[in-house]
């Protein structure tokens, strides 16, 4: 049965509902089956979905963009590596202070939630994402939770000292309508922090080899994202003015270069583009394989192609490439308004 607009209409108190057609008035006798069902559910979204040898989530059907398996897990701990690096290993920048609860959003191998329950002992930190891929032994005020932050929030309003994003670009749909939910879900005087990549690369000017076939890769990139309804594209601007849009005030912004390769002369910096290139070359065919060959229609072997000739720039050393990094955090007030 298809839902209908009654099906999703709240109906006042004290009215009666609908009566829905149940399952077992169909012939299916779905109760007596009730734990296997579970259980196949269950076990679908610990499997995943595999393409092109690749596994990715298999939460939301068909909206997959990125992998999630081994390789993908080891770019994004190798990425966080060179973030870490670039930023001082800071784990947040807003003043928080004694915080009690904090969430991340889109988690991934859960690393900086490991990170901020060990920085911030008395607080627990709730760390959620789409893809079963955390790790089971983890300090005690950390947990885990496979959710969509796209979704209505269950938790309660006002909850969360600190609700922190990084690397999110990309994987939202509908930025308004989630910074509305971590507003309204933020304690008056606690912080959003955004810690977020512009995936449009950047060449210095002392780059002596023009990065051709990069810049047209994160050009590229981006147009098939934009196929795909997602932005690869961000800015202090954007960002500040999602976080003023819904009420959030004192809005900071801090801006850093994450060298891709060891071109920096500083020896922290050249570490950090080693791990950052390192990361790329683990991970960039799984970031394109979905993009460009289901939303642009590159075929297998085009695309294989242009990351070979990415991957002989970003390795040569006359090459400076880096990209953009922005940290934005905003105070929700001590007697907030809530956004219309
Ligand atoms: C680029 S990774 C960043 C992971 C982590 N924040 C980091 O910096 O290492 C994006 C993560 O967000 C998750 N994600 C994407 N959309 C999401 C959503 N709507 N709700 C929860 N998690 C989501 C993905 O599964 C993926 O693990």
């Amino acid at each position: 049965m298809s839902t209908s607009e009654s099906d999703v209409q709240p109906v006042p108190q004290g009215q009666n509902l609908d009566v829905w057609d149940s399952q077992s008035e169909s012939g299916d006798s779905a109760y007596g089956d009730l734990e296997s069902e579970t259980a196949s559910v269950t076990s679908s979204i610990m499997r995943g979905h595999f393409e092109n040898g690749r596994r990715y989530h298999a939460f939301r059907s068909g909206q997959y963009m990125f992998p999630d398996d081994e390789q993908e897990q080891d770019r994004l701990d190798i990425k966080y590596a060179s973030l870490s690096i670039v930023m001082g290993d800071k784990v947040a920048f807003a003043p928080v202070n004694d915080p009690q609860n904090i969430l991340d959003i889109g988690t991934g191998t859960g690393i900086w939630a490991i990170d901020a329950g060990e920085a911030y002992p008395g607080a627990t930190i709730t760390a959620i994402d789409l893809s079963p891929i955390q790790p089971s032994w983890v300090p005690p005020n950390v947990k885990f939770e496979i959710d969509d932050a796209e979704q209505d929030w269950t938790w309660e309003p006002d909850r969360f000292d600190l609700i922190h994003m990084r690397t999110m670009t990309g994987c939202i749909r509908n930025w308004d309508r989630l910074f509305e939910q971590c507003y309204r879900h933020t304690k008056p005087g606690g912080y959003i922090e955004l810690q977020e990549m512009d995936y449009m690369g950047v060449i210095q000017p002392t780059s002596q080899n023009p990065g051709t076939s990069f810049l047209q890769w994160c050009q590229q990139q981006g147009e098939a994202a934009g196929k795909a309804g997602l932005s690869l594209r961000t800015s202090p601007e954007l960002l500040k003015e999602f976080l003023e849009k819904v009420g959030f005030v004192d809005i900071t912004v801090l801006e850093f270069k994450l060298p891709i390769g060891p071109w920096p002369k500083k020896k922290r910096l050249r570490d950090a583009g080693l791990l950052q290139l390192s990361s790329l070359l683990e991970g960039m065919e799984g970031l394109s394989l979905r993009l460009f060959t289901f939303y642009a229609g590159w075929s297998l072997e085009e695309l294989k192609v242009l990351l070979a000739k990415v991957r002989t720039e970003l390795k040569d050393k006359n090459c400076h490439s880096y990209w953009p990094v922005y940290i934005v955090y905003g105070r929700k007030p001590d007697t907030p308004g809530h956004a219309a």
